[in-house]
């Protein structure tokens, strides 16, 4: 039997990967495009569905950055109303431990895994910019080593909480009159450098008892603290020879967590473009590479490495002469570009100025021509059977475990791989023809949460 893929979806998102403007794309707010992805999904047997989160909207040059998708409804929410149109796929959020408390986000999640009889799932993450802090009452952003270990003790007190109340606790015995077995349910206390709450928690324990726990942070804080408490790693690696090392790397850092290999699942996101020959697909992918990166948002991919304004600048004509500014405006959130992750990987813009420069001299590209080279890579594109054909090379090979893809178009860009390529990966026999378990700890081949708590073997 071969290693079995895990395939999530990724509701398409904030970034230009994907087309909202393509006449194919539906409404990115409405209900009823939720349903459709997550419908798809479902029918195609994947493990999860995927939903990003972003808490404040982008800025560029002092605008909102709206050459994207703007603005999205509170992901429990969503999923929730997901829970009630599916029956078997897992549902997961983005939920952030830097601006929360743990107590809502662990009442939420565990309502979350009530209501659709365990398939929640929390990618937690830890946002970085004082940008995103400024929304929230206690203003600012912590230290990245003070946001890990607030992300530790959040995900602890949460599982405290989800403790708190043993797996038999309702009794709801009509004849004796008692709801409670033990009557001691909910107490929890929590002493730590980030959380001092003692007292009671109101949600039963749910089916899962843990709901699965995602991780995506790439840097080494982010890599210890998935090999410590992730189930999954939401990774950037969708390269053969990068996705092996980051995996070596990471499921390496288990065993000293007392965990297993199969213990953490890892899952790089990957976009895909189909055709009916190789070289139909390999025209798509150049015509959605276009829409993707049109006229202005190559600007405004060169903005965030220049780090000052360059509307003046034709995107048709070569990269630009000049040098980017070499401030490092990034931390003190002086930066042109605001909320958004990548800017803080350009740490040496000039390094990479020359190299758009000597690629587009070399090749007589135009700047926007340069910008698709080196941001609009697709993971996937071919026919159906070469696209199944190297994700099932991947997987076998140990490059990840699984992929989330994100198509680029917004509700039905998942149609056409579940319709074609899923069944040629389901011949391959590695891919599931049905779901076997109910929740999504089975759908991942993970470990059930412990039955008992500490405070039942206590008791006990
Ligand atoms: C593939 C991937 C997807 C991510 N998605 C989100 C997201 O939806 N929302 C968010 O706030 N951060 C997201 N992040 C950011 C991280 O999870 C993390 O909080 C941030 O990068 C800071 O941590 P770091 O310093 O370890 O990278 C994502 C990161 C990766 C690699």
């Amino acid at each position: 039997m071969p290693k079995q893929i895990h395939l999530a979806a990724h509701f398409p998102g904030v970034n230009n990967t994907t087309v909202w403007s393509d006449p194919a794309a539906g409404s990115h707010i409405a209900f009823e495009s939720f349903r459709h992805f997550a419908q798809t999904a479902e029918r195609a047997k994947f493990d999860f569905l995927f939903l990003a989160e972003g808490l404040r909207l982008r800025e560029q040059g002092g605008k909102i950055y709206d050459l994207d998708v703007v603005g999205r409804p509170d992901n429990v929410s969503i999923l929730m109303a997901m829970a009630a149109v599916t029956e078997r796929i897992g549902l997961a959020g983005t939920v952030n431990s830097t601006f929360n408390e743990p107590l809502d986000v662990a009442r939420k999640l565990a309502s979350l895994d009530h209501l659709s009889g365990g398939r929640a799932a929390w990618n937690v993450v830890t946002s970085w910019d004082e940008f995103t802090g400024e929304n929230f009452r206690r203003g600012g952003y912590l230290p990245k080593d003070k946001r890990y270990l607030r992300a530790q003790e959040f995900l602890e007190t949460a599982k405290a909480l989800w403790d708190a109340w043993d797996v038999d606790e309702v009794l709801a015995d009509a004849a004796s009159g008692r709801y409670l077995r033990h009557g001691d349910a909910g107490r929890f206390e929590v002493h730590s450098d980030q959380f001092d709450i003692t007292g009671r928690f109101a949600t039963p324990r749910s089916p899962q008892g843990h709901p699965v726990i995602i991780q995506a942070g790439d840097s080494e804080e982010g890599r210890e603290f998935a090999a410590a408490s992730a189930d999954a790693i939401f990774t950037r690696h969708a390269e053969l020879e990068a996705g092996k090392e980051f995996y070596a790397d990471v499921k390496g850092r288990l065993a000293k967590f007392g965990r297993r290999h199969e213990d953490l699942k890892i899952l790089p996101a990957a976009t895909f473009v189909l055709g009916a020959t190789e070289e139909e697909a390999a025209e798509n992918a150049r015509q959605v590479q276009y829409q993707q990166v049109g006229p202005q948002t190559a600007i405004a991919f060169a903005e965030q490495i220049w780090n000052r304004d360059l509307s003046d600048v034709d995107p048709d004509g070569p990269v630009p002469s000049f040098d980017p500014k070499t401030e490092d405006d990034v931390d003190s959130g002086a930066h042109i570009s605001k909320g958004r992750a990548s800017v803080r990987m350009y740490k040496d813009p000039v390094a990479i100025a020359n190299e758009w420069r000597e690629l587009g001299e070399r090749e007589g590209l135009s700047l926007r021509e340069v910008v698709i080279r080196k941001n609009g890579r697709h993971t996937f594109v071919g026919t159906p059977q070469r696209v199944a054909d190297t994700i099932d090379e991947f997987v076998q090979s140990d490059a990840s475990d699984g992929f989330v893809l994100v198509p680029h178009v917004t509700p039905g860009g998942l149609d056409v791989f579940a319709d074609e390529v899923v069944p040629l990966l389901q011949e391959k026999g590695s891919f599931r023809t049905e779901y076997e378990g109910t929740t999504l700890r089975e759908h991942l081949g993970l470990q059930p949460s412990p039955t008992t708590t500490a405070r039942a073997e206590a008791r006990a």
